[in-house]
Formats: C-alpha cells, sequence, structure tokens
C-alpha cells in the first residue's frame, strides 16, 4: 500500500509498505483522504534527528471505510464510514485503527471533509471540556485560524458562549469574523502596556501557540478562569506574575492527547461522538480545510504545513 514516508534527511515521499494486518480489537480502514499534523512534522523533524521512528508511518487520525476485521473486533462491520484518532500510519491509503477510537461518519459528511475532522475537533473539544466551559462564558481561542482553533471556535460558537479569536492573519481574523467570532491580532510586544480589549472577561483559554502568551492569557482571564494550554511551539517556558494568578485565582491546566493511555483516549473520542459530532451532522460546525494535495506531493504538503497563514486543515488525497 501506498504510505508517507521520511529519510533521515528529512525528504517527504510516497512510497510502496506492506499492509498491516488489523490484530486483536483493531480494523483496516481504507483511506481516500488523511489530514496532516503538526505532529507529523514533529515526527519528520525526530527522523531527521535520529531518533529510532523512522520505520513508522506519521499520522495520528484517520477517516474512511472499514476494509478487514481483526481478531475480536466487533463495534464495526465491513462497509461502515467511520473516523477517529490512530497512533500512528493515518498517512497511508490503508490504515490499521483499534476500534474503540472510530465513530461512524456522519452521513451528511463527505470523506474529504471528515478527513479535516478527528484531530482537531477531538483535541479542540477535549481542551474545551478541561476548561469546564459552560454556555454563559466566554472562551478565548489563541492561534484561532489552524485546524484546532478552527475547531474550538466553532464547538464554542455551537454551544452558545461568547468567542473571541486571536490570530496573526487578516484573513484569519475575516474568517473568524464569518464564524461569528470577535477577532484580534496578538498584541504587538511594543504596545505591552497596553490593556487587551478583552481584559477580565474571558473563562477559558484555550491557548494553541504557546508561553509567549502566557502573560496576555492570564490578563484576559477574568476571576477563576481557566488557561489551556495545549501547544509549546517555541520558547517553553512560561512566565506571567503569579499575584496577577493568586487574585484572579485563575488554574492552569497542560494537555496532550497523543501521549494518553488508550482508556483517556477513548474517553475523549466518545466525548467527541456525544458532543460534538450532532454539532456536525446539524451543521452547527464544519470542517474547514486549507489546501488539499495529492499524496504524491506530500513533499510539497510537508512545506505547506510550514508556512504562515494557511487557514484550516491541510489534506492529502491518495
Ligand atoms: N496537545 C495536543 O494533544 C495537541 C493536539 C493537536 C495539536 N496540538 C498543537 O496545537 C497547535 C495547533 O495545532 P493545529 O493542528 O491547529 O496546527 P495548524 O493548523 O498548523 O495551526 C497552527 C496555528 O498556530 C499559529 N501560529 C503558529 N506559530 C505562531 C506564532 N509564532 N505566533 C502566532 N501564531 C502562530 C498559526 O497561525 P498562522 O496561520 O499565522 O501561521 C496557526 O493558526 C500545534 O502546536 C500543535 O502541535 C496539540
Amino acid at each position: 500500500v501506498k504510505a508517507v514516508t521520511f529519510d533521515r534527511h528529512g525528504a517527504v515521499a510516497l512510497s510502496e509498505v506492506a499492509a498491516a494486518a488489523p490484530g486483536a480489537g483493531e480494523v483496516a480502514i481504507d483511506v481516500r483522504f488523511a489530514g496532516i499534523n503538526p505532529t507529523d512534522t514533529y515526527h519528520r523533524r525526530r527522523v531527521t534527528e535520529g531518533s529510532d521512528e523512522l520505520e513508522r508511518i506519521a499520522g495520528v487520525e484517520v477517516a474512511g471505510i472499514v476494509s478487514a476485521l481483526g481478531p475480536g473486533a466487533n463495534r464495526w462491520s465491513v462497509g461502515d464510514r467511520v473516523f477517529g484518532l490512530v497512533h500512528d500510519g493515518g498517512l497511508a491509503e490503508r490504515v490499521v485503527a483499534t476500534e474503540r477510537l472510530l465513530v461512524a461518519m456522519p452521513d451528511g459528511l463527505a470523506e474529504r471533509a471528515a478527513a479535516a475532522v478527528p484531530e482537531a475537533f477531538i483535541t479542540a473539544h477535549d481542551g474545551i471540556s478541561q476548561g469546564g466551559l459552560t454556555p454563559d462564558q466566554t472562551l478565548l481561542v489563541s492561534g484561532a485560524s489552524g485546524g484546532v482553533g478552527l475547531a474550538a471556535v466553532q464547538i464554542g460558537r455551537a454551544m452558545g458562549s461568547r468567542v473571541i479569536g486571536v490570530c496573526r492573519s487578516d484573513a484569519g481574523r475575516q474568517l473568524l469574523r464569518r464564524l461569528d467570532v470577535e477577532a484580534f491580532g496578538f498584541r504587538p510586544v511594543e504596545r505591552s502596556g497596553e490593556p487587551l480589549p478583552y481584559r477580565d472577561e474571558v473563562d477559558v483559554v484555550v491557548e494553541l501557540v504557546g508561553a509567549v502568551n502566557a502573560r496576555a492569557d492570564l490578563e484576559a482571564l477574568r476571576a477563576r478562569g481557566r488557561m489551556v494550554f495545549i501547544a509549546a511551539q517555541g520558547n517553553e517556558d512560561i512566565t506571567f506574575n503569579l499575584r496577577e494568578f493568586k487574585t484572579k485565582r485563575g488554574m492552569l491546566i497542560g494537555s496532550t492527547l497523543r501521549r494518553r493511555g488508550l482508556d483517556a483516549k477513548v474517553a475523549a473520542v466518545e466525548a467527541f461522538a456525544a458532543d460534538v459530532v450532532p454539532m456536525l451532522e446539524a451543521g452547527a460546525a464544519h470542517p474547514i480545510e486549507s489546501r488539499t494535495f495529492a499524496a504524491s506531493e506530500a513533499a510539497a504538503a510537508f512545506e505547506f504545513m510550514a508556512t504562515p497563514g494557511k487557514l484550516g486543515k491541510v489534506l492529502l488525497e491518495f
């Protein structure tokens, strides 16, 4: 089967690899569209740095049609349309997945749109849930124009919450406004003395850039607000004023999906199925695709992933 592979020099290629057979509790899925995520770019970088992950196929999500069942797999039948998470191997035309990490694809969702959903919407929903957002509260999404960010703002709006989105491109802010989100740029460093327009108004921050925004996130918080750090791009050391944090009785939450145990991942997938799939079915939220590349153009797709200004998900077509 065809899969995206890396070499030690960072070259990305579409290669022929042996098709893995589904093991106990697993199914094989035929895939036409696969989402690329930042974690795949980190995988590629680790390979160039000499990690032992060279043989592993990247890709942490899947959407497609069940084509074979492993021993004891009984949740799905051959022909079912499913989407969900995988530990690795997602950037391939045939993917083996743990059946508990899959959800039925809504009838109205095309395979291409569905491929843009799992990692972004499960991460976003999980972060918002850990922040304890309720409909009467305000959500701030920092880094709102990427795959996870656009999912998070839409989940917040579909819940009925007030949503503020921060991103660095004009096009991103225009898109956010079309999604009924209050959109702002990041506060430039030279204006760091100026208060944020939404100072003390936010209950939950979903931070998708990193430590650079910690002070602004704390300033945005109202009393008892929660900052959920999902990303650690750039400098990884957080600095903010402890007195302000204490006075606001703030909470700092760190989260990662990929390195959780299976049961915790299943819980995140089940919560997504219960809360977010109905939003997708009702059209209250929709996956946003930035660009789709032919799988043979995977190298260009990885270059594009690293380019600022894309809005939403990057997909490969097999
Ligand atoms: N913890 C987890 O389980 C988990 C799961 C999924 C994702 N993540 C992390 O969450 C982050 C977002 O993921 P994604 O899938 O949404 O990625 P994505 O689609 O590539 O989007 C990245 C977003 O970050 C913005 N950004 C990047 N560097 C920035 C900077 N220096 N200043 C301001 N904005 C910046 C981008 O804005 P521009 O368009 O302007 O470049 C874009 O909006 C990534 O760091 C990813 O690793 C974590």
